[in-house]
């Protein structure tokens, strides 16, 4: 019996193989320090486990409640956009979703027919072409320069531009290269697209994680109909709350009118006791935020630095998200015996010096590697320190 032709060639998550590979050393008593981790290594505000304990109690809670999302948190949604991202968004045009991932894959269901082609920068977050694939779409990626610190130009989306062009995949900062676009580069992107007709599919999700106080508007200050825009967003990044699965849809009536009928068959509601924790998150400020926010910026300093002061790498300058995203291709060009890949040295590095990294196929991009620097500060400085003597001594 055949399985599905459409989904039969999607790719599990990368992230997650390099995760699972350092959790079976760490099984067996070795001292692995891991710089995969997509999340940050904070607790959940301690507000937020204090309202979800009430609410737990509150029968309400137990039942099945609306597919677009609890009133109380998309009403928090629509005044926290408002508030942090500069542009208005009416409650009814939330759909609340099972994280920021699934927001993603419901809004290019929302928007694609078989065979739309979707514009994707790379190097780029693993989800996205897969999530196009699944909806019958066909991602077209498009090749950023390390010059130009990955940042996709106008020049390098009209090269990928057909008749079948539908949507833009948009994150700054990004995931996994942790740049952020400046206003004047992110609005010529946006005008260019929208000249085109093209959807910009917005992912917001480490909007307040910027640092140097350099950041980019997103396309719905300009685009405040969400004709050709839609946002998607979380609480996973912003409030350390990757667990409790909540994120969300900001779009137009039409956008969001689809999305409800695919979530309605796909998961009903959201699970009431996260979306409570949501709105707790929400209701109670960036405080947390700002405090976790101060001690990555400490970290990616440092990561910086270390990673500038080890021979023969280069490093994009990341002042966003928690990643950085070097470029180690001298190390993957046959200088260590089976080594011709950055796959290859990751894996060297992993099981001589215990340190685990993400290599950049992951990301579309050979050659580089993604280093989180969500984990301790003793780690980062011990991990990064086997990363210099492993590299430097060859
Ligand atoms: C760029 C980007 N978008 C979206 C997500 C999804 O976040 P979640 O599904 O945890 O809300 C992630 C998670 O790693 C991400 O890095």
């Amino acid at each position: 019996m055949e399985i599905s032709k459409l989904n039969k060639n999607i790719t599990p998550s990368g992230t997650m193989a390099i995760s699972n590979k350092a959790r079976l050393l760490k099984e067996q008593g070795k001292p692995v320090i891991g710089f995969g981790a997509g999340e940050p290594d904070f607790p959940t505000p301690a507000h937020v486990i204090e309202d979800v304990k009430i609410a737990s109690e509150n029968p309400t809670y137990h039942k099945y409640s609306a597919v677009g999302g609890l009133k109380i948190l998309r009403d928090e949604i629509s005044r926290t956009t408002a508030e942090y991202s500069n542009f208005e968004v009416d409650a009814d045009n939330v759909v609340v979703t099972n994280g920021g991932k699934q927001a993603i894959l419901t809004t290019f269901m929302s928007l694609l027919d078989p065979g739309d082609e979707v514009l994707i920068p790379s190097p780029y977050w693993t989800t996205y072409p897969e999530a196009v694939k699944i909806s019958g779409g066909q991602p077209v990626i498009v090749d950023t320069s390390f010059e130009n610190d990955f940042k996709v130009t106008v020049k390098e989306l009209e090269n990928k531009l057909t008749e079948k062009t539908k949507a833009l995949v948009w994150v700054s900062p990004s995931n996994p290269t942790g740049v952020v676009y400046s206003k004047e580069e992110a609005l010529e992107i946006y005008n260019w697209a929208f000249e085109r007709d093209i959807w910009i599919l917005s992912d917001e999700l480490y909007e307040h994680l910027v640092y140097e106080g350099i950041t980019s508007p997103s396309p719905a200050t300009i685009d405040k109909d969400f004709e050709k825009t839609v946002i998607v967003n979380g609480v996973a990044k912003a409030y350390s709350m990757t667990g409790w699965r909540v994120g969300w849809i900001l779009g137009n009536d039409k956008v969001i009118g689809l999305s409800k009928k695919i979530q309605s068959h796909a998961t009903s509601n959201v699970a009431n006791i996260s979306q409570v924790a949501a709105y707790s998150a929400l209701k109670n400020g960036l405080d947390s935020t700002n405090e976790m926010k101060k001690a990555f910026n400490k970290r990616r300093e440092y990561a910086l630095k270390q990673f500038d002061n080890i021979n023969n790498i280069k490093v994009p300058k990341a002042t966003g998200a928690f990643y950085v995203f070097p470029d180690i291709s001298h190390y993957t060009k046959g200088l260590i015996e089976n080594v011709s890949s950055s796959i290859e040295l990751c894996d060297w590095l992993l099981e001589k010096y215990f340190i685990a990294f993400v290599p950049g196929e992951v990301f579309g991009k050979e050659g580089f590697l993604r280093c989180s620097y969500a984990l301790s500060d003793n780690d980062l400085e011990e991990g990064l320190t086997r990363l210099k003597d492993a590299l430097d001594s060859i």
